[in-house]
């Protein structure tokens, strides 16, 4: 064990700041083993308690960024990227992607697996027959360049200190602290190349910031973390307290993602896509409209080549629950409230997300919600469908959904799924 680790604990465990000298020492020491987990844990603890000031914080992402190597991505299209703090429903980035690229940008979206109630864009895409997740640099740059859009697991060697730190907040309970939450997803996406990053920061029930004062605090840290490392980034602060569209699970959300590609689907995926899309193109300095260029198919068409080149094959069928429950509507009137979390929670207890890193996912689980804020609903008729190919899943998952939605007479005011926007 490392004396100088004690003393950097010390440090912050007292409110005091750490040195520039310090923060590179640590974070490379932990990567290579000469800082101990329980020490790192000790850290992480003093800096979810005492936090850390903007200097510490852009110092830290650096220390992490520089822990691993950087993915050069030679293209001929600007580059632009998105990343979501993570959400329930949330598979923008499957209709995002390919209609960005569609407009002329490219865009690695270099994504992850999901853990507990929030999914993973991989877990998604793994539910069509043959779709790959794991590529090569040399893959990743071949396909940004024919295609425009690439989805797939981060290369090994990328912040390979937030690997590990990620995994230990998970168990020490330090994974809601503005400083590690931003640090954290700036690392992989500075260490990733792109020159601009949109960012979705989702605040709500079913995210990790609950309220949008630390959303909008946390939207502030990314963007400027963004620019002091020279990536242009905006941030949509955006609300998360009722699931995204109807689907939520890992083929039911590529399903809807079709149909937003083909020009239907959900008003806030609809919405939020094209939202997220136009301010994509902003950074990249491309005048397209991202709804005509929806509405025109050519997304689609972008999404059914990148699916291809992965291994996939974009019109094979979806796997299907082996079991279906069917929740009704308790009352006649309109549905007034959804709770993102616990729907997020059923659908992960049916088996749609995984309680520990490895864990198998089924892709065929989650929740379809037939109807969503607003929407007029019966008596005795279905409200929310559980899909599962294990039924002792159940009632665990019945148990999330107490509670969880009410139904009222009045409609509830319309909510915009934007509710602020943070530039640098
Ligand atoms: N996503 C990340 O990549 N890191 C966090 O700490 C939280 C969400």
């Amino acid at each position: 064990m490392s004396p100088f680790a004690v003393d950097v604990i010390r440090a912050k465990r007292d409110g005091r700041r750490l040195s520039d000298e310090q923060i590179d020492w640590v974070v490379d020491a932990y990567t290579r083993g000469v800082v101990a987990e329980e020490q790192m844990a000790a850290l992480a603890m003093a800096i979810f308690l005492r936090g850390m000031d903007d200097a510490e914080i852009e110092r830290w992402t650096g220390a992490m960024v520089g822990s691993g190597s950087r993915l050069s991505l030679k293209v001929s299209r600007p580059t632009v990227d998105k990343h979501s703090t993570g959400g329930v429903g949330d598979k923008i980035t499957l209709p995002l992607a390919p209609l960005v690229a569609a407009c002329g940008a490219a865009v690695p979206q270099l994504s992850g697996r999901g853990l507990g109630h929030t999914g993973g864009t991989l877990d998604k895409l793994e539910s069509i027959p043959g779709w790959r997740a794991a590529l090569s640099p040399e893959e990743i740059a071949v396909q940004l360049e024919s295609v425009g859009a690439v989805v797939c697991a981060a290369t090994e060697g990328l912040a390979p200190a937030d690997r590990k730190l990620y995994a230990l907040r998970d168990v020490t309970g330090t994974v809601e602290s503005i400083p590690l939450i931003a640090s954290s997803i700036m690392s992989k996406k500075i260490a990733e190349g792109a020159s601009g990053l949109v960012l979705d920061v989702k605040a709500g029930s079913g995210a990790f910031m609950k309220t949008v004062d630390d959303a909008r605090r946390l939207a502030h840290t990314l963007v400027g973390i963004g620019s002091a490392h020279g990536v242009s980034c905006t941030a949509l602060i955006t609300d998360m307290n009722v699931p995204l569209g109807r689907a939520v699970g890992n083929a039911v959300e590529v399903a809807e993602a079709v149909e937003v590609l083909q020009g239907g689907g959900p008003a806030d995926v609809v919405e939020l896509t094209v939202a997220l899309a136009g301010e994509m193109l902003a950074l990249a300095g491309i005048s397209a409209d991202p709804a005509a260029v929806l509405a025109s198919g050519a997304a689609y068409e972008t999404w059914a080549r990148m699916i291809t080149a992965q291994g996939g094959d974009p019109s094979a069928p979806l796997p299907k629950p082996q079991h279906v429950h069917v929740v009704p509507a308790p009352e006649s009137g309109v549905l007034a409230s959804l709770d993102a979390y616990a729907v997020g929670v059923a659908a992960w207890r049916l088996g749609a997300g995984r309680a520990r890193k490895g864990d198998p996912v089924q892709a065929a689980a989650g929740v379809l919600c037939h109807a969503t804020l607003g929407d007029e609903v019966v008596a005795g008729e279905p409200l929310l469908e559980l899909h599962t190919d294990t039924p002792d899943a159940l009632p665990a998952a019945l148990e999330a959904l107490s509670g969880a939605y009410t139904v009222a007479s009045a409609v509830p005011t319309a909510r915009g799924i934007v509710l602020d926007t943070a530039r640098a």
